[in-house]
């Protein structure tokens, strides 16, 4: 795993440079996309001609939520960057958790994403090492499948402005996103700082799901100063989560 470190300033602006750059270099490429704050400010800064392009593939939806509700995944990406790159319906794809046959919708999905593969994965860091709503424990073979939510899962979707945090969610796999051709791994902030040095330099292990990435041949940590710090001998003094 590739290590790119940005000031925090300058992070989202860098970010989605790249990311601008590597959908010119590409037509019509398929995206797996997270929701959440950390890509937040790169979608914003993403030229929606060069998104329109692509084909865009939800990493994970909560489920039990109104269909209309704001914190729902999709509703998310929508806001921030599908509405103003006007990206057709077609083009945008998301987990069913409405289905009344969900294992049946799951594999659909997975079914839909495998049909051409995924040519880049851009994906956030959960406190507890999560990768979509693949929660601790989830295996690298893992595929699209309802899950449970952890505990600080649900309590951080608060911030999304959710009716009521849920109780599960439809997550692609550990396995889905291990087969993407390149994964894009976005960590920022203080309270990911300890979560991400065990990321990059505990063992590699189910969990913490993250870890897993490192052992696909194609993967970049895009990190802001303020959640990497390069290690050293005595790394025992990080701070505590949220700090
Ligand atoms: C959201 C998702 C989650 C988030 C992770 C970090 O679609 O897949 O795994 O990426 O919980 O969330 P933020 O970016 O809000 O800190």
């Amino acid at each position: 795993m590739r290590v790119h470190v940005d000031p925090a300033g300058s992070w989202a602006v860098a970010v989605a440079a790249a990311l601008n750059e590597w959908l010119g270099e590409r037509a019509q490429p398929r995206l797996c996309l997270a929701a959440g704050t950390t890509p937040e400010p790169v979608y914003q800064r993403l030229a929606p001609v060069l998104v329109a392009d692509a084909t865009i593939f939800l990493l994970d939806e909560f489920g039990g939520l109104p269909a209309d509700d704001p914190g729902r995944c999709a509703a998310m990406l929508r806001r921030g960057l599908l509405q103003r790159a006007a990206v057709p319906a077609g083009r945008f794809r998301a987990p069913d958790v409405d289905a009344p046959d969900l294992d049946a919708a799951c594999r659909r999905y997975e079914g839909a994403i495998a049909d051409g593969g995924l040519d880049l994965a851009v994906v956030g860091l959960g406190p507890n090492g999560h990768i979509g709503m693949n929660e601790p424990g989830s295996a690298a073979d893992s595929v699209t499948r309802r899950v449970d939510l952890a505990d600080t899962t649900r309590a951080a979707s608060r911030r999304y402005g959710i009716t009521r945090p849920p109780a599960w969610g439809v997550t692609m796999g550990m396995g889905t996103v291990l087969a993407a051709r390149e994964i894009w791994l976005l960590v920022t902030g203080p309270h990911k700082r300890r979560i991400l040095d065990r990321v990059l330099n505990g063992p590699v292990d189910p969990s913490v799901p993250a870890t897993l990435l490192r052992t696909h041949p194609d993967v970049v940590c895009r990190v802001d100063d303020r959640a990497y710090r390069p290690r050293e001998p005595d790394a025992a003094d990080d701070p505590a989560p949220g700090g």
